[in-house]
């Protein structure tokens, strides 16, 4: 079976969150699996930078206002790329959406209706005598895509598969903007992409797809509530017959305490002293006290509202009242930010901050970490809480979408069962957290109970070995459908 991915971020050519992971590891996934995926998405200058063995496989003279041509390539992991190079859209260093003021680029709605009008181009001509039976459209970047096939001929056109991993990104522009897409103004109605007014690319994605996937089965449920759905829950409610959850996996050869070279010991279940050694290099590293005993959280995550790491603020007295200490690696709002850079300075050896993106830190606090706190509002799958399990770092979240799928909550009879592997806490505010906090402070003091939870969450399979068959099953029902 053949499958086009289309996505705006892919690691490990470009990152800014969780999707980049998933459109990085899961076509490796397939490709065990008898899926030939490859992976469409922009030649940004980082992109260009890491692929390897580039060849041109088509040329579009005037795509959106410059010439673009099509370079397939891979990866040292062996993911097969096609990288959309057009200089006039993505020429640009840096974040892919965002340019030097920290602001959204201009262009990005001309940007993606350009990749989704190439994925739709390839899944219907194919490129290179290669044709994709199904195209996998990931978020508002390649929400497009399915409305450009089906505003051609059924005869020829792949199965159409979109994935929501953020309904919280839109992807709106106005009516002029659609003018320019080349779509059938037919589609422009509220049964079609019109969103009260406007055009969106999310809303295009959900109601032209053959299936819908978002990536835990309780953000599916949550999705077509009012309170979760971001105003797309109407739509996705008359769409429910064809909407699934499945679950994201990591990639477990990038994330392995056994191998990882970005941490300074390796480590595994049955060998846990280079965890103690990970502990404290990165007490040194991040300018906290050296110290075996005491629990030690980490926060990696962008600093958005989503994050909910407000919460976090209030509890940080608490935290080091108790002898616990406070490591933070993120960016985004400016408020959050200096929030938490005040709260180190206030707090000196108890807790540090480090303001940016690094991914070889946020290895070593995975490694180095006790615990992670994700008390996210919302959080569809969430990946930094499997990361944590697999290295022995016990998971603190807010019990919503896929945290709540991932984490089995302490309580006294998952303990006695043997199954916990973190803590689950609501409501999700900072009293909520709070009480996750002085039950984490419990758990850690009985070390009997601590490294029963550490062994079994290393334990937790959080690689793709149950949701790639998942997805293979969706492509399969959907081809045996038929035109
Ligand atoms: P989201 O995609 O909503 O940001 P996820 O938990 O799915 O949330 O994925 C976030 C990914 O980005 C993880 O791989 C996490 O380690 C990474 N990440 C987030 N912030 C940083 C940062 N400041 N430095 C390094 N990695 C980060
Ligand atoms: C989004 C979500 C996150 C999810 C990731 C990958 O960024 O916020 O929860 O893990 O996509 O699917």
């Amino acid at each position: 079976m053949r499958v086009l991915f289309v996505a705006s971020e892919c690691y490990p050519l470009i990152k800014t969150g969780g999707l980049a992971d998933v459109a990085g590891a899961l076509p490796l996934a397939l490709a065990g699996l008898d899926c030939d995926v490859r992976v469409l998405m922009p030649a940004y200058p980082s992109v260009l930078g890491h692929l390897a063995d580039t060849e041109e496989v088509a040329a579009y003279p005037d795509l959106f206002g410059g010439p673009a041509r099509l370079l397939a390539g891979r990866t040292t992991d062996g993911l097969k790329v096609l990288a959309l190079d057009a200089a006039h859209l993505y020429d640009r260093p840096g974040n892919p959406y965002l340019g030097p003021d920290g602001n959204d680029w201009w262009d990005n709605v001309r940007r993606f209706a350009a990749l989704s009008a190439i994925g739709a181009a390839v899944g219907r001509f194919g490129v290179s005598d290669w044709k994709p039976d199904v195209v996998h459209g990931h978020d508002w970047q390649a929400g497009l895509v399915a409305p450009y096939l089906v505003a051609g001929p059924a005869e020829g056109r792949p199965k159409t598969v979109f994935t929501i991993h953020n309904v919280a990104f839109q992807g709106i522009c106005g009516r002029a903007d659609f003018d320019t897409f080349g779509l059938p103004p037919s589609f422009y109605t509220p049964a079609g992409l019109e969103y009260y007014g406007y055009c969106s690319f999310l809303k295009a994605g959900l109601v032209f797809s053959d299936r819908l996937t978002t990536v835990s089965p309780t953000y599916a449920r949550e999705l077509r509530t009012t309170e979760f759905g971001f105003g797309m829950e109407g739509v996705l409610n008359e769409r429910a017959d064809v909407l699934s959850g499945i679950v994201n996996g990591i990639d477990t050869a990038v994330w392995d305490p056994s191998t990882d070279p970005l941490i300074p010991a390796q480590y595994g279940p049955r060998k846990m002293a280079g965890k103690a050694a990970c502990k404290t290099e990165l007490q040194n590293r991040m300018g906290l006290r050296v110290d075996p005993d005491a629990p030690l959280m980490i926060v990696v995550s962008r600093l958005t509202g989503q994050k909910g790491l407000d919460m976090l603020l209030p509890n940080i007295g608490d935290i080091v009242r108790r002898g616990g200490q406070v490591a933070i690696l993120g960016a985004g709002e400016h408020g959050m930010e200096r929030a938490f850079v005040e709260a180190a300075a206030a707090h000196p050896g108890a807790v540090a901050v480090h303001i940016g993106y690094s991914e070889p830190l946020s290895h070593a606090m995975q490694a180095g970490a006790d615990a992670i706190l994700v008390p996210s509002r919302f959080e569809p799958c969430g990946l930094t809480q499997l990361y944590a399990l697999r290295y022995g770092t016990i998971p603190v979240v807010a019990r919503t979408g896929g945290l709540a799928d991932t984490v089995v909550d302490a309580n006294d009879a998952a303990i006695r069962a043997g199954i916990a592997t973190g803590i689950q806490f609501a409501p999700v505010t900072a009293g909520g957290l709070g009480f996750a906090l002085e039950r984490l402070f419990e758990l850690y003091r009985n070390k009997k109970v601590w490294r029963a939870l550490q062994a079994r969450a290393m334990a937790h399979p959080v690689g793709w070995e149950d949701s790639a068959p998942d997805y293979v099953s969706l492509y399969r029902d959907l081809m045996a459908e038929g035109v």
